[in-house]
């Protein structure tokens, strides 16, 4: 596994590409699709317009949600572990793993995810090739916020975006603020979100 560590404000945003996701990227859409019509309000979070699952996604019985939970375990805590340093035993939770189905138009508002300690997301289907850019952001991007958001003379720009591919899974600290950009495309944009907790913050921290 080849991760980049964009450590984009001096704050590491992890990037690695799972590409088994691509076969599976069809079977998981019907999925969620399905359970979209079942639940057709879903919850409201961060989600402008778009549908928000339930977040404990990685409780499903349903085995394609196993897998995805498996590959986003595996994967999303060894990189946070390693970005902390910490040591490969250290007790890590994967809390909550919810799904974002973004039709024409949709968009997610700016938010962190504390007090969880590391995020992440996971994309199914996305465009990959959008062909309409202004000042570097791309419709369906995630763009990320600097903490300190003074931006030149002294910080890089406040924000940054990345354009995802059907595969990409960014991992990075839960208090980072980032939001979706809208997208413009007939055909949903479909990604899964994940927090992860540490076992001894969530024993030794009263919250
Ligand atoms: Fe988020």
């Amino acid at each position: 596994m080849k991760a980049e560590n964009r450590h984009h404000f001096g704050v590491p945003i992890l990037e690695v590409q799972l590409p088994e996701v691509r076969a599976r990227s069809e079977e998981i859409r019907q999925y969620l699709e399905k359970m979209r019509d079942e639940d057709t309000d879903g919850i409201q979070r961060s989600n402008q317009r778009g549908w928000h699952s339930g977040d404990s996604l990685h409780q499903s019985k349903e085995p394609v949600m196993q897998w995805l939970t498996e590959q986003i375990f595996q994967v999303g805590s060894r990189l946070a572990l390693h970005a902390e340093r910490k040591p490969p035993e250290t007790e890590i939770f994967l809390s909550s793993l919810w799904a974002n189905i973004n039709d024409f138009g949709a968009w997610n508002a700016p938010h962190a995810h504390l007090p969880c300690e590391w995020s992440g997301c996971l994309y199914i289907d996305v465009d990959e090739n959008p062909t309409e850019e202004n000042a570097g952001i791309c419709p369906g991007d995630i763009m990320f916020f600097d903490p300190i958001p003074v931006g030149a003379p002294y910080r890089p720009a406040p924000t940054v975006s990345y354009t995802p591919k059907i595969g990409t899974m960014y991992v990075f600290p839960g208090y980072l603020l980032h939001m979706v950009a809208p997208h413009y495309n007939e055909r949903s944009r479909i990604s899964m979100a994940f927090n992860f907790r540490f076992g001894e913050n969530l024993t030794q921290i009263a919250r």
